[in-house]
């Protein structure tokens, strides 16, 4: 259709088409990301918004809809009430069912109206309208313009196991080419999550002790203080495992681990992250028991406030086994990481929203100072502090001053504020940017979102094998129950005790 009417276009304008547009998402983290992309001069200078959903809206409705999700979450600018009516003033809004082929006609025609040369469709819908959606950008050919691009933005979660997953990404294939195909992992757009591959590749001190001759564990920590709050409807059905483990887990993972890449592109870095995944040991339903732990929050009190148990919570069943936290121990079988255990863990409803990465190196080959220790067995840790508190500490062994010979725990520590001031910008930010400009390096490929399910699936079928019976439960603001902790006690380990200041 579109492409029809403009064969040889010389267009110049870009269209944002967000599906499912009256959704949060859009409010909190599309709509003040563009206004930051804005105030920044990172927009092409034509650019235009499509909003398309089911309800009963008009273009007005959805301006000022837009308008008040830059006044609420556009934080890091002041609101410059111009750059807000440059962006506003030409969005559309398109209310149709998502597999409506009229509402695609519509499409069509405001981008025929609007002269796009480029167009963006952001999938902000829940996910059982991929389908739909993704079947009628095919059938209206809106998936090409001559001259142009057309890209398609994909949020998570995508699929819900192997084969479902398998399936989006076929449906998604038949009708884009995987280079226009931008899969979101918003972990991906923080700058200290992309400070990790600079930090180990930009330097030449690390790199050389980062791997089994030198780290004896790695461990990685996502802790968030939140419950479920008003997404139990997605949650029960997906647990930490889909929510959390599936994607940023095991990005941070493979971010950790994989190789210097040849080249810093998207297909270089994305290859190397691919091989971590593929590296993961493969697990049985025995192992896969062995080497994860799961458990659910109860009440108890963050920051000084009671807060529900999960079963409590709106929109959760009275009898639910769904898991809040999960701890798992990977191994990386390939040269650099052979014999290094990996632990992993995240929750919600803990002590610190925190998100660290820590490395701890192996001990002396023999001790030599027959002193008092303070600083414990294992001194040498890399900390990245990836949220909050955003920073890298290398914790040590030093000598207390004084007569007496002891040895004391000592830090170097760096931090982004100090060093660069100011908060970093929100991932969508970067994110959106990125896609616009068609670099796929910070969103994830088919082969490594097929890996990552592959892995994840193994440990969802053993657990769906194996019912959690009496599911362990943690109070709400404690690092998990006692389980977590003997779990990571039995391999001779022990979960650090992050520093918590917020
Ligand atoms: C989302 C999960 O992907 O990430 C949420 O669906 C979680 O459950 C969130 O709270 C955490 O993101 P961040 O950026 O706050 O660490």
């Amino acid at each position: 259709m579109f492409n029809e009417i403009f064969p040889e276009t010389t267009c110049e304008s870009t269209t944002f088409v967000i599906f499912g547009v009256t959704g949060d998402l859009t409010r909190r983290k599309l709509i003040p990301a563009i206004y930051e992309l804005a105030m920044n001069n990172r927009l092409p200078a034509k650019f235009n918004i499509v909003g398309f959903a089911r309800r009963d809206w008009t273009n007005e409705k959805l301006i000022a809809v837009l308008r008040e999700g830059i006044d609420q979450f556009a934080h890091r600018q002041p609101v410059d009430p111009g750059v807000v009516e440059k962006i506003l003033e030409s969005a559309v809004y398109i209310q149709s069912d998502f597999n409506e082929l009229t509402g695609y006609e519509k499409i069509a025609n405001v981008l025929n109206e609007q002269c796009a040369k480029n167009v963006i469709f952001y999938l902000a819908t829940p996910p059982d309208a991929y389908r739909n959606i993704i079947e009628q950008i095919g059938n209206s050919h809106l998936n090409h313009i001559e001259n142009g691009w057309v890209r398609i933005v994909i949020e998570k979660p995508y699929g819900r196991d192997i084969e479902s997953a398998t399936q989006l990404d076929d449906i998604v294939h038949s009708v884009f080419e995987e280079n226009q195909i931008f899969r979101i992992d918003h972990y991906l757009g923080k700058e200290t999550v992309q400070n990790i591959l600079v930090f180990r590749f930009a330097n030449g001190i690390f790199e050389p002790l980062w791997n089994n001759h030198y780290v004896d564990h790695v461990q990685i920590t996502v802790a968030e203080k939140n419950g479920v709050g008003t997404r139990a409807g997605y949650y029960e059905t997906a647990g930490v495992i889909r929510d959390m483990f599936q994607n940023h887990l095991l990005q941070l993972l493979s971010l950790t681990a994989m190789e210097a890449p040849v080249a810093f592109n998207d297909k270089s870095v994305r290859d190397e992250k691919g091989k971590v995944l593929r590296s993961l040991r493969p697990w049985k339903a025995s192992d896969a028991l062995v080497n994860t732990y799961r458990a659910q929050y109860a009440s108890g009190s963050i920051d000084g406030q009671r807060v529900a148990g999960y079963k409590d919570e709106d929109g959760v069943a009275a009898n639910s086994t769904t898991e809040t936290y999960m701890a798992a121990r990977l191994f990386v079988d390939n040269w650099r990481w052979a014999g290094v255990p990996f632990y992993i863990r995240s929750g919600k409803r803990l002590p610190a929203f925190l998100t660290e990465i820590a490395i701890h190196f192996k001990q002396v080959p023999l001790p030599l100072f027959n002193w008092h220790n303070m600083a414990g067995d294992a001194p040498n840790v890399l900390v990245l502090n990836l949220q909050p508190n955003e920073g890298i500490k290398l914790t040590f062994g030093a000598k207390l001053p004084g007569p007496v010979n002891q040895i004391a725990p000592a830090e170097m520590e760096f931090n982004y504020q100090q060093a660069f001031g100011g908060n970093p910008p929100e991932a969508y930010v970067r994110l959106l940017q990125d896609c616009m400009a068609g670099d796929a390096t910070l969103f994830t490929r088919s082969d490594e979102v097929t890996a990552a399910w592959s892995f994840t699936t193994s440990i969802l079928d053993a657990w769906n094998e194996n019912p959690a019976k009496n599911l362990p439960v943690y109070e709400a603001g404690t690092w998990g129950p006692p389980g977590a902790d003997e779990f990571i006690r039995t391999t001779g380990r022990k979960w650090r005790e992050p520093v918590i200041k917020n």
